[in-house]
């Protein structure tokens, strides 16, 4: 998803290189072209490219000197990937520059408005098919034909947006860099005589640890030495804590893996470690806000949902608890179900997705109460929420969700047993977990599956089943395998197979069996013998080997964590997979790690 830095100092800066290494930080939301706009020698520098950040030719950038700068990596919405389209966009004159995250929903309203007041001087204004345009234009018609200072014109552009934006804009001979948010992210860093903005912290965790995070409907004036908050309806002024980041760079490099997605696999010994050192006072509040509801909901999208799923599983069978699952963009349809009593918890590792903040607002319309399962702190869902408990998995800077997906199920499981008054046997449990998972997942793990994958390398299709907690592992697994390997995957409850996809079965046609040590075992046995008998190529996963598996790939048993176990060896199998056909596991196409529009 779109990525947006600024920054302004009191020195002359290679501003332009600086920008751009920013934003190769963010490369991991996803994107497909960038652009950067700085104030040089009084004029105005720009550059836009469809493709790689980190290709750029640095030569350019590296002669652009100056105080402030902007950047964008955009990920395509509105109009095609086209360097027309990529941001920085400007007004007619090219002085003013403005980057956005987010959506102006209200872009075509606007472009009537300024058709009206300019009339003629309308024509071949715009030069992309974007609904960002308008911003530049909008704030050099408040300056030039109302006579506004740049900082009013922008005030009265962002009154008028409509939609979900985090915003940046700098003028030629402004000393200041001017910037607002609603609905999208956005956060300042503090140097010394400098400030950075950008759409996360690792874009200018070099520079600077101090941060501060915006409201929504909050706009901000920097120049090198000051910072004033405003709210952008009353103009009055905003008073903010600035915290300070604890985590490192070093836990957002690759660290000797040749891939994100590998090293967060591999360190999931560890993510899982710091997942379950919750609180237990944290914990028990959070679970008596979830025992005192009378309906209770988890939303989130894509791998989340799938957690949100198991979510629902674990209140039902270790706390008793009804508790409903939906995907965020599907929830408003139980908004009539909704009052004081609800509780909906979100499951977001980003904090950040569009469609469960939708979810959320409709949840708050309707006096429910919002409760957060997250991995990024100060994130807009955190901001809505009565409590968060956060995974603290670190920064996943690789699109497919690993490390996030399974510190979700362990604190979902603490959350279970906290609601069930239990939580010393299940902090208990969880502790074996980590232990058993610390000994099992080696590089052998990874080179054993490696071996299998060369026989699934070139497969069209691939099935997964599972039933009870794994059934929602099998759909994860599915999400797994399509977004890094492009192989069209499927995942099932076991029973439903003889309902309509064993038509589907062939001879030779790979299907992953989640056959854990549970009360699922002596069914999932009878669906693989079905599978077999029509000629699958079964691949077990499972605590013991058995004779209807073709391959086995041997996991810890580790009761009702056994999520934990079966999903590990698919992000494993995707992985190689992926690097198998010449994929990036990192950064598959068409998706973004940050999904913050509708
Ligand atoms: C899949 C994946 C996505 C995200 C989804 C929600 O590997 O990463 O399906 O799970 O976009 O993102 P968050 O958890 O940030 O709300």
């Amino acid at each position: 998803m779109c990525g947006i830095f600024g920054y302004i100092g009191n020195t002359k800066k290679k501003v332009a290189l600086m920008t751009n290494k920013a934003l190769c930080e963010l490369e991991y939301r996803g994107y497909d072209s960038w652009g950067i706009a700085a104030e040089s020698d009084k004029k105005m520098f720009s550059v836009k490219a469809v493709g790689k950040i980190s290709l750029a030719s640095t030569s350019a950038l590296q002669g652009i000197e100056g105080n402030v700068a902007i950047g964008h990596s955009r990920w395509a919405t509105h109009g095609g990937v086209t360097e027309a389209n990529a941001h920085p966009h400007f007004n007619g004159a090219h002085t003013i520059a403005v980057v956005h995250n987010g959506i102006v929903e209200n872009h075509d309203a606007i472009k009537s408005f300024l058709c009206e007041k300019l009339g003629n001087a309308f024509d071949g204004l715009f030069c992309s098919e974007t609904d960002t345009e308008v911003i530049p234009h909008l704030i050099d018609y408040f300056i030039t034909h109302e006579k506004k200072t740049f900082e009013a014109a922008f005030v009265e552009a962002g009154r008028m947006l409509e939609g979900r934006y985090a915003v940046v804009a700098m003028k030629i001979g402004e000393p200041y860099l001017l910037a607002m948010r609603d609905g999208s992210p956005l956060v300042i860093g503090k140097g010394n005589h400098e400030y950075f903005l950008a759409s996360d912290v690792p874009a200018f965790l070099l520079h600077t640890r101090t941060v501060l995070y915006p409201g929504d409907r909050e706009y901000l004036k920097i120049s090198a030495d000051t910072m004033l908050l405003r709210n952008l309806d009353t103009a009055k002024k905003v008073d903010r804590e600035w915290t300070t980041v604890t985590w490192d760079k070093g836990s957002a490099t690759k660290e000797g893996y040749p891939h994100y997605m590998l090293k967060e696999i591999m360190e999931q010994s560890l993510s899982l470690d710091k997942a379950i050192r919750q609180e237990d006072a944290k914990l028990a509040e959070f679970a008596k806000i979830m025992k005192d509801s009378e309906h209770l909901f988890f939303i989130g999208c894509g791998t989340a949902a799938k957690m949100a799923k198991l979510g629902e599983l674990y209140v039902a069978r270790i706390a008793g608890r009804l508790a409903h699952a939906y995907v965020g963009s599907e929830f408003k349809v139980y908004e009539q179900f909704l009052n004081k009593k609800s509780t909906i918890v979100a499951v977001s590792q980003s904090g950040e997705t569009a469609d469960v903040l939708e979810g959320l607002r409709v949840a708050d319309a309707m006096n429910a109460r919002i409760l957060a399962l997250l991995n990024v702190v100060g994130s807009s869902i955190d901001r809505m929420s009565k409590k968060t408990l956060f995974i603290n998995a670190g920064p996943e800077i690789a699109v497919a969700s690993t490390k996030a997906a399974t510190a979700q199920i362990a604190v979902l499981m603490l959350i279970a047993y906290a609601l069930a008054g239990k939580l010393a046997e299940g902090k208990h449990l969880m502790r074996g977990v980590v232990k058993d998972i610390k000994t099992w997942l080696t590089p052998d793990v990874s080179y054993d599956i490696q071996k299998i994958v060369v026989k699934l390398a070139k497969k069209n299709d691939l099935y997964i089943i599972g039933r009870g907690l794994s059934a929602p592992i099998a759909h994860e697994a599915a999400i797994k395998i399509q977004e890094v390997s492009y192989i069209h995957a499927e995942g099932f409850p076991g029973g439903e197979l003889k309902h309509g996809p064993i038509a589907l079965i062939e001879h030779g046609t790979p299907v992953i069996a989640l056959i854990p040590n549970d009360e699922t075992k002596r069914d999932m046995e009878s669906n693989t013998m079905e599978l077999r008998s029509r000629g699958a190529y079964v691949i077990g996963i499972a605590p013991e080997n058995s004779r209807l598996f073709d391959e086995w790939i041997p996991v810890p048993d580790l009761g009702p964590a056994s999520p934990i176990a079966s999903i590990i060896p698919i992000q494993l199998l995707a992985y190689h997979l992926a690097v198998l056909r010449g994929n990036d596991p990192d950064k598959p196409r068409n998706l973004a790690k940050s999904v913050t529009v509708k």
